[in-house]
């Protein structure tokens, strides 16, 4: 037997016991005659101590040890004199009798601590070395507390778990695909999915009228914090359903999630905010909601008083940022340069400040009187001491770039607290999303959303405008500004599909070679349907208070998509290459 209790075990009351231990050393420490170790598993720390007692030969293999050796180590249980507070095997210590090397270890490149030494890249390498640290440990136990509660929940409402294939054709969610030559069939490819999109829908058409599946989803896009080329989602239809039943049933299973995982209560009704109020307040689709700072449409009040710049523009808004009438020359420069970096985008700023004494003082003082700048005060309701700050250009553009300073002001006033979770479902998003760049209709969603009964008439009409209003039954699930989910109703109609497929641009052709099984499909009973989807590794981040989701994947990929533990992607052998009938351009890759 390797071992009778694990390194997390041992209490007080186990005085007195002769136990068996195995794991790594976390660390030896040398006192006088005596010698520490901490042993390490899973589970916790514990320490073993070899003192005057111990023979000459336990002394001497002692002194060998190192650290992340692994070692079995027997002995007796008993009070320690000094103990720790902070591990709950502190107020103990195992009196060595024996050990075992099992396997001696090289130095490890980093320290596994709470806290590392090793840079990223470094730990990214070892990523096995990095997983032993305390922190990544709880993220993955976070993970699978999560993951149960998802299956119990679903569960008990009657969701089956059905597993969908890997290697299929092209489900469009906005990324490229990865693509997996078929070695079968010469020159024909699989596309992995991006979602189980259609999978699901042609569950519904079966009638299994309430699936989920906790499934991996595969995305060729740039890649960011919150964004991994493969990535998890919990993945959700239901038949026979409108937007609300939807809506209130993921609600439950959130509010769960948040009191099961996390012991969170969250408010009993999750707000609802339609898109258009998300974009033209927070200028976000996706709006934090923890702190208000929201943003003003000042346009009418500033246009028209000689200032060109406010005149020739289609919208000026802004933002109350409370007390930052105390910001110097300095630091107003260094916001104008932060809003003029290409992330961002703005051509400059404008500021108004309330100061505390009452006066108000502006970038623009020129154009406008004191009277006119406290009208445009009054529309923030701004206090003495804040200052509002102005932006302006084409309405969206400005919106989202008010949003950016929104939230950066957030960041700097320390409004958005990681422990601090602020739900809520944006609804009623529109349906396409028109191009300047390609001049033509972007889905929103994706191509199998449905257009509100109610706007059918605009559906079906030809003029652009009338299609720009199309709104859906779509909705995201939004978390202090992060969008952790999203769905919609489907189209359940074959003609309708179709003409979804039109809107896009897709020829008859084109739509029948790359969804003629689903609209086929919809020709022999489909149920009207919806669902949404989470995506599982953000949930766990913020629940784990994190903004980024690599520590919550056990092997994940870095910014460029590459596994530098595994030198994932890599040449394959040419052999490999013929029996593919592939060939390649690309230049060898630097070594
Ligand atoms: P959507 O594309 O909005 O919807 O994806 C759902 C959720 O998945 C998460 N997500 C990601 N997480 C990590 N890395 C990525 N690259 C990534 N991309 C998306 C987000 C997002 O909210 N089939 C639809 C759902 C539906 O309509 O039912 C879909 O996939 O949290």
């Amino acid at each position: 037997m390797y071992r009778t209790h694990t390194c997390g075990e041992l209490r007080l009351a186990d005085a007195g016991k002769n136990v068996t231990l195995s794991g790594w050393i976390q660390k030896v420490r040398k006192m006088g005659g005596m010698t520490f170790i901490d042993l390490r598993d899973r589970y916790g720390i514990t320490q073993l101590v070899a003192d005057d007692s111990a023979s000459q030969e336990l002394n001497e293999q002692v002194g060998r040890l190192g650290r992340e050796w692994v070692i079995q180590a027997q002995g007796a249980v008993r009070e320690r004199q000094s103990k720790n507070t902070k591990i709950e095997t502190g107020e103990i210590e195992i009196s060595l009798a024996a050990i075992k090397v099992l396997n001696a270890a090289q130095t490890p490149p980093f320290t596994i601590e709470e806290v590392s030494d090793g840079g990223e890249e470094l730990r990214a390498k070892y990523r096995y070395l990095d997983l032993r640290r305390a922190p990544l440990k709880r993220a993955l136990e976070l993970r699978h507390k999560m993951a149960i509660e998802v299956r119990n929940y679903l569960d008990a409402l009657g969701f089956l778990e059905i597993e969908t294939p890997y290697l299929i054709k092209s489900t469009p969610e906005g990324a490229r695909d990865f693509v997996v030559p078929s070695r079968m069939n010469p020159g024909q490819f699989y596309a992995l999915p991006q979602s189980p999109q259609t999978f699901k829908q042609l569950l519904m058409v079966a009638g299994y009228d309430r699936y989920f599946q906790i499934v991996r989803c595969f995305r060729d896009e740039d890649l960011r914090a919150d964004r991994q080329p493969e990535f998890t989602q919990i993945d959700c239809e239901m038949s026979f359903v409108e937007q609300e039943d939807v809506l209130n049933t993921f609600e439950g299973m959130m509010r769960t999630l948040f009191k099961n995982v996390i012991g969170v209560e969250i408010a009993p009704k999750i707000p609802r905010m339609s898109w258009y109020d998300a974009m033209d307040n927070y200028g976000s689709d996706k709006p934090d909601i923890r702190f208000g700072m929201t943003i003003k449409d000042i346009t009418a009040k500033v246009q028209g008083c000689g200032f060109s710049v406010f005149d020739s523009v289609e919208y000026v808004g802004g933002i109350c940022v409370p007390g930052a009438a105390e910001y110097t020359r300095k630091q107003i420069d260094e916001l104008t340069e932060w809003v003029k970096r290409p992330q961002v985008g703005a051509k400059g700023l404008v500021y108004i400040k309330c100061n505390a004494d009452g006066s108000i003082k502006s970038s623009v003082d020129k154009f406008y009187t004191p009277e006119q700048l406290e009208d445009v005060a009054k529309v923030f309701e701004a206090k003495k001491g804040d200052m509002i700050l102005v932006l302006c250009g084409a309405k969206r553009k400005a919106q989202t770039m008010l949003g950016v300073l929104r939230l950066e002001m957030g960041n700097r006033l320390g409004l958005r607290r990681p422990d601090d979770f602020a739900p809520l479902w944006v609804v009623d998003f529109p349906l396409f999303e028109w191009s300047e760049e390609d001049s033509r209709f972007y889905a929103m969603h994706h191509p199998f959303t449905a257009p509100k009964p109610e706007h059918l008439d605009w559906y079906y009409s030809d003029r652009k405008e009338d299609l720009e209003r199309v709104c859906a039954n779509a909705y995201d699930f939004v978390l202090n500004g992060t969008e952790l989910g999203g769905g919609s109703i489907r189209i359940h109609q074959a003609d309708v599909q179709s003409r979804m497929f039109e809107i896009l641009g897709i020829s008859k052709e084109d739509a029948e070679y790359k969804f003629g099984f689903i609209i086929n499909a919809f020709r022999f009973g489909a149920p009207p349907h919806g669902g949404l989807a989470f995506g599982f590794d953000r949930v766990c981040a913020l629940f784990g208070g994190q903004e980024s989701i690599r520590d919550f994947i056990a092997f994940p990929k870095n910014n460029q998509g590459r596994d530098v533990m595994i030198d994932a992607p890599s040449l394959i052998d040419a052999v490999q290459m013929d029996e593919l009938f592939l060939s390649s351009t690309a230049p060898a890759p630097e070594k």
